[in-house]
């Protein structure tokens, strides 16, 4: 749950910074991971069939890389639809980054034409963390991603 104003804040920093490409993925994960609940926040690229770890902030993982349908992340790709955890514990088809995670948003981010570039993905120490006003945060913050990808 993250409150209108402080997405707004966000949002803005992130829009208004001159980066781009990885430098503007890192300076938008360090913003994000401010936020209460954003414990592990990271992006995946899509790369073919595998998605790659790319600008993160937060503990390091063994999950660089990740294949479409594994995990939350893979099945995001898989389904083509954001996906928002309450209770990892509660899933199969989960990677484990790190045990003190409880809940998990992924948001994907899309080109112009809605092609997958990859994805935002957010671990949470709270069991339900994350809800739609998350999911919406999140896709704003990836469209500026997307519009400077490169
Ligand atoms: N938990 C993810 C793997 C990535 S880590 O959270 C950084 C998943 O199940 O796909």
């Amino acid at each position: 749950m993250i409150g209108n104003e402080t997405a707004n804040i966000t949002v803005e920093a992130i829009a208004s910074s001159t980066f781009r490409g990885f430098e503007l993925r890192k300076f938008a994960m360090e913003q994000i991971a401010t936020l209460p609940n954003y414990n592990w926040c990271g992006v995946y690229i899509l790369d073919g069939n595998q998605l790659v770890l790319d600008a993160y902030i937060g503990a390091a993982t063994d999950h660089v890389r990740i294949p479409i349908g594994r995990g939350v992340c893979g099945t995001a790709v898989a389904e083509n639809a954001n996906q928002i955890v309450e209770d990892v514990s509660k899933l199969e088809n989960y990677l484990a980054c790190s045990l003190t995670t409880k809940s998990e948003i992924v948001v994907l981010i899309r080109d112009a034409s809605g092609e997958i570039l990859g994805q935002i993905d957010i671990d949470g120490h709270a069991v339900g963390a994350f809800d739609e006003s998350d999911e919406e945060f999140l896709e704003s913050g990836g469209k500026l991603l997307a519009e400077r990808w490169l």
